[in-house]
């Protein structure tokens, strides 16, 4: 054996690339801290009440890709911490059935590889545009998406597919769609803007930091949903299948959706994402200056779409307020700590004085830079509950989760 040929192979093997970490890409922290716990979380609900009825589930997935939904499904946090040994809600023996169906011949190649050998989990290649097989192995209980799938229809194909599904379910059956919203500060360009139906995306972000352009070839299109939009479109569902049907919405990455660091939408790209990244990353500081959220670019959006502006408005007014606490914790401007303790709303002042007391007892902490390894991930996780805390959704953010439900009757 030659010396260096270990080496040879691990390098070709790509085991020798420079780590990015969670920094930039797609699975980067926000993804994996952020955007998939919001999923997660959101997904929660419906699976206790699936596993309190039965013992196994049947799911669909939509636009299942390589099968990210089935990570997602598998990994849902428990909500109670009182019994270690049960990790998450559902694991992969509780699957009677995941179906991932994929237009993608390579993303469907490419799950059914991921999972070989896994009985309970098939790929199909389907566009849900127009083929509806997929539901011929149902019934499902849950039918669901993640990051945006369901986006690539436009109203009317996703109307068709919803009344075949309900069509193929004569019992109860929920359908979480994942979709791109259209009142995200990342593009005021679209906000209520409704020609032509189908509207740019690009994914240029996968290419930070080198790039922030998107190439001709990049583009594709989809269609971004309102939050009252969708209540309308459930209204008519109803109204075609004579089933009650209820929807509830949530936002999903208001502040730190992928284009807010682009601006290829805005023409104000804003390293907010980074920033949160580097939060998450117990070995990054954040930034105070950059952390903050100016949304003075949005003024003249207010008339256009007061609600879905205000709300962006109020979120980003409690964010900015926590960076600016933050500065002055570093600072040691106790007067300042102090007011924004007492002038504070409450679900902000509990927090602050949390984080005053981690800061207080910074040395107690055996770690090598408490700012990057403690704060910085506690105060990223404040910023996505105050998201998660937000009342029902308008779709001001990056995406929008639309929990559906088709009654038996
Ligand atoms: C942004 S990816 C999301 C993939 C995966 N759900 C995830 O969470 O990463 C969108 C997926 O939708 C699929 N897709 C687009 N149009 C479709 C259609 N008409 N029918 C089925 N799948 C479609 C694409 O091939 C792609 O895999």
């Amino acid at each position: 054996m030659k010396k260096t040929e270990f080496f040879d192979v691990a390098a070709r093997q790509g085991f020798y690339g420079v780590e990015k970490g969670g920094l930039y890409g797609k699975k980067d922290n926000v993804r994996k801290y952020w955007e998939d716990v919001a999923i997660k979380v959101n997904l929660r609900k419906y699976v206790t009440e699936i596993l309190g009825n039965k013992n196994q589930i049947r799911a669909a997935d939509l636009g299942s890709g390589s099968g990210e939904g089935l990570e997602a499904l598998t990994h849902i946090p428990c909500e109670t911490y009182e019994t270690p040994d049960k990790e998450f809600v559902l694991t992969k023996k509780d699957i009677e059935l995941y179906l991932g169906v994929d237009i993608s011949k390579e993303m469907v190649e490419t799950g059914k590889k991921n999972y070989a050998g896994k009985k309970n989990v098939e790929f199909m290649r389907g566009d849900l545009a127009r083929d509806y097989s997929f539901l011929d192995h149902g019934p499902f209980d849950i039918i669901f998406s993640t990051y945006s799938s369901p986006s690539h229809l436009s109203e009317k194909e996703l109307m068709n597919l919803m009344v075949k599904i309900s069509e193929a379910h004569q019992r109860k059956v929920v359908v979480v769609l994942d979709m791109f919203a259209m009142y995200s500060p990342e593009w005021p360009v679209y906000w209520n803007n409704k020609e032509p139906e189908m509207k740019e995306y690009n994914m240029v972000w996968l290419y930070l930091p080198k790039r922030t352009q998107p190439k001709k070839e990049e583009i594709y299109y989809v269609k971004y949903w309102g939050g009252n939009e969708m209540k309308k479109f459930c209204k008519k569902l109803e109204e075609k299948i004579k089933r009650k049907v209820d929807v509830s919405v949530r936002d999903r990455s208001v502040l730190i959706g992928r284009h807010i660091d682009t601006g290829v939408y805005n023409n104000n790209p804003k390293p907010v994402r980074k920033q949160v990244n580097r939060l998450f990353d117990r070995d990054y500081r954040g930034n105070y200056d950059t952390l903050a959220f100016d949304i003075s670019y949005l003024d003249n959006m207010k008339e256009t779409a007061p609600d879905e502006y205000n709300r962006i408005a109020g979120y980003a007014g409690d964010w900015n307020t926590m960076i600016a606490y933050t500065k002055a914790l570093f600072s040691r401007d106790d007067d300042s700590v102090k007011r924004y303790i007492e002038t504070s709303p409450e679900y902000l002042s509990e927090e602050m004085k949390m984080l005053a007391w981690l800061v207080r007892n910074a040395s107690r902490f055996p770690v090598v830079d408490f700012w990057a390894s403690i704060y910085g991930p506690q105060l990223a996780a404040i910023l996505r509950n105050l998201e998660f805390n937000l009342p029902e959704g308008l779709g001001c953010g990056h995406g929008m989760m639309c929990n559906i439900t088709i009654n038996d009757q």
